[in-house]
């Protein structure tokens, strides 16, 4: 698939790098020429402005800081019309311990309000970007949890996950997003506060 990442840092640009080995072609967008020359050396990979990743994507995922993010789909949200939207953001406070929406709502379902006439999937957002290059854990694969409110755009970004190496978990409509924002809260607390490391996962089990 034709693939636009906005925001190539440690979650797109990774992300990117991963899908091209799987043959999908990337568009990273940056906001730097020097990096657009530099992204743009590997295969299946190009580089170049915010807004020519929005149109070449057929789906686009987005990989901003929170506080970047609004202005940025604002910008781009007629380029995006019609596509589906990989939302990975989470609306962390400065503290890393809390979020600074309430949680009657999510980044995903505030990002799918920006973009309405988009099909936003929850995913990625409770996956720390040190776990995403080696995603499988003595043959048991981490899980990709996701969610959104637009089955055949579910059904991409279900095989998108699978193709970056983990387990695809759907998890209901978009509002479930704002359980799978509070888990990256979980996630930071047994990282960084409980001294496990960024490099733990979660794997749902099931018999
Ligand atoms: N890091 C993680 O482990 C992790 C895990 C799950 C979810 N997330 C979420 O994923 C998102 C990205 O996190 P990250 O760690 O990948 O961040 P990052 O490494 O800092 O990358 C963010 C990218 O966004 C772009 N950017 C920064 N400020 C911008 C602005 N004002 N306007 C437009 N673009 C801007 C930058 O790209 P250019 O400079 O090239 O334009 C940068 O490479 C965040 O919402 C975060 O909460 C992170």
């Amino acid at each position: 698939m034709n693939i636009g990442i906005l925001g190539a840092g440690r979650m797109g640009g990774t992300l990117g790098k991963l899908w091209a080995k799987k043959g999908h072609e990337i568009f990273f967008g940056t906001r730097s020429p020097e990096k657009a020359i530099e992204l743009s050396s590997g295969v299946n990979m190009r580089g170049g402005s915010y807004e020519d990743a929005a149109k070449f994507g057929e789906v686009i995922f987005v990989g901003t800081p929170w506080e970047a993010t609004k202005p940025l789909l604002d910008s781009l949200e007629p380029l995006l019309a019609g596509k589906v939207v990989i939302d990975c953001t989470n609306a962390l406070a400065p503290d890393y311990v809390s979020l600074l929406i309430p949680a009657t709502t999510s980044a995903g379902e505030l990002v799918q309000s920006w973009l309405p006439k988009s099909h936003v999937v929850k995913a990625y957002n409770s996956i720390g970007s040190g776990v995403l290059p080696a995603p499988d854990y003595n043959n048991t694969k981490a899980t990709g949890f996701y969610c959104g409110n637009d089955a055949a755009a579910k059904k991409i970004v279900h095989q998108l996950i699978a193709d970056s190496g983990f387990e695809p978990i759907d998890c209901g409509d978009l509002t479930q997003a704002r359980h799978l924002e509070a888990m990256t809260l979980l996630f930071l607390n047994l990282a960084f506060k409980q001294n496990m490391g960024g490099k733990i996962a979660f794997k749902l089990l099931a018999r």
